[in-house]
């Protein structure tokens, strides 16, 4: 481990001390009436943490990261913050880990805490017990500190180590984090009123249909997941038949979806039309096909007429699985021609579904920047000549004007380019997990 980030982390841990001290000097007499709901409040975080161990992913869950901020407006106090830190401590000892990435992720949690009850008293912040209304200064203010401290700390730990700039990590890692913000402010005091209004039993309710929510999420998000493997394995699978053929269907998908972009889709008429991109040549590991495709020279009249089914035979397969119906017409049309020529059911402008003309485009660019035995791959300028010259025969125009006229036109050249947008529940998912995941790996 770089000396810097251990100094850092030394540096975080003398700094949360001297907070939790300074909040003792501000306010010392604890009020162990009041305490008992930030405890209960930190129990439930606790319990929080060791089910999100369970259930994989973040350190501090959803579960966890709402009660936490809930016990600190319960009873900002200093004892409050002691609590959480005890409890973060024992949440910590559970996994096997370096005692420095211990000591970073307690230290963070009791500065963040220590700052944010420091604002919200600042603030004029009453404790939600005995002031059971929404204030809606400190509340925000509370929220947005302990957001901001925590990933700052985290950001910056990650920036020393891998030598980025810090503020660009923080940045980049949590420029979508002001929408987690407005969530987390009513949650924090829907979680603080069930507690004041309904006592435990309240927060339990709450904390198991929060828990609920999680799981049918996670279980929805793994399945689709297993679903997209399997989709692309049986991709590769298809695509050893075609030798001049490796990656170009991940490869048609990543230009759709860059093009569907272009056009102004939304995310998921983008995410079906790269998945409609993905399957476009499936129907090639129908047995017809295998002689033809390891042929090496040219084709005749007879075979390329045997070759100009696989679009059927790709809707044919993508039809028989009853989530991908919606996708079908854009598959079994990828090989028409905006005027009218191509195949198999010579469709002409805007008969051709939107899809399949967007696959058409991400299907020809990739055919001409991938080498081929008889010519090398074209380059940027080549292309756009070329999809200029179809425009109108092969290409729509509108979307080819689009595509040509875009800045984005440059990222179909670039490789490290993943092309992927981010739905919002997919950022809220990222800056969750980057907010609420104060540990050091
Ligand atoms: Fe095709």
């Amino acid at each position: 481990m770089k000396t810097s980030v251990i100094a850092y982390v030394y540096a975080i841990v003398v700094a949360a001390a001297a907070s939790l001290v300074g909040l003792y000097f501000y306010q010392p007499v604890v009020d162990f009436s009041l305490l008992a709901g930030a405890g209960w409040l930190t129990l439930v975080a606790f319990l929080g943490t060791i089910l999100s161990y369970r259930v994989q992913g973040s350190t501090f869950g959803a579960v966890s990261f709402i009660p936490f901020l809930t016990a600190f407006v319960l009873y900002p106090s200093w004892a409050t913050i002691a609590i959480v830190g005890f409890s973060a401590l024992v949440a910590e000892m559970l996994k096997p880990k370096l005692a420095i990435k211990r000591a970073f992720n307690v230290s963070q949690i009791v500065l963040a805490g220590c700052v944010s009850i420091g604002c919200y008293l600042l603030f004029g912040g009453k404790p939600l017990e005995v002031d059971p209304s929404f204030q809606s200064v400190p509340h925000i203010a509370a929220v947005v500190v302990f957001l901001v401290v925590n990933t700052l700390a985290v950001a910056a730990v990650i920036g020393l180590a891998e030598g980025k700039s810090i503020v660009k990590t923080w940045v980049s890692g949590n420029a979508a984090g002001l929408v987690y913000d407005i969530v987390a402010v009513p949650g924090v005091f829907a979680f603080g009123r069930a507690y004041v209004d309904w006592g435990n039993w309240g927060v339990g309710v709450l904390c198991a249909l929060i828990l609920g929510l999680r799981l049918t999420y996670q279980s929805k998000h793994q399945l689709e997941t297993t679903n997209k493997e399997l989709l692309e394995l049986f991709v590769h699978t298809v695509e050893f038949r075609d030798p001049y053929t490796s990656g170009h269907s991940q490869r048609v998908s990543r230009y759709s979806r860059i093009i569907a972009q272009v056009v102004g889709l939304t995310p998921k008429e983008i995410d079906r039309i790269s998945v409609a991109a993905l399957l476009h040549d499936v129907g090639k590991i129908h047995e017809i096909f295998a002689p033809i495709l390891m042929k090496p020279g040219r084709l005749t009249p007879e075979e390329r007429a045997i070759m100009e089914l696989h679009p059927i035979k790709s809707a044919e397969l993508v039809a028989k699985i009853s989530d991908l119906q919606d996708i079908v017409p854009a598959v079994r049309h990828h090989h028409e021609n905006w005027d009218g020529t191509g195949y198999p059911d010579q469709l002409k402008g805007r008969e051709i579904p939107l899809g399949s003309r967007i696959i058409m485009f991400a299907d020809t660019i990739d055919a001409m920047t991938t080498d081929r035995p008889y010519r090398k791959a074209l380059g940027e300028v080549e292309v756009r000549d070329e999809l200029r010259k179809f425009r109108g025969i092969q290409f729509d125009p509108d979307i080819c004007d689009a595509l040509i006229g875009s800045p984005d036109f440059r990222r179909l050249f670039d490789s490290a380019d993943s092309g992927k947008v981010h739905s919002l529940t997919q950022i809220l998912e990222i800056v969750r997990k980057r907010v609420k995941t104060p540990a050091v790996a």
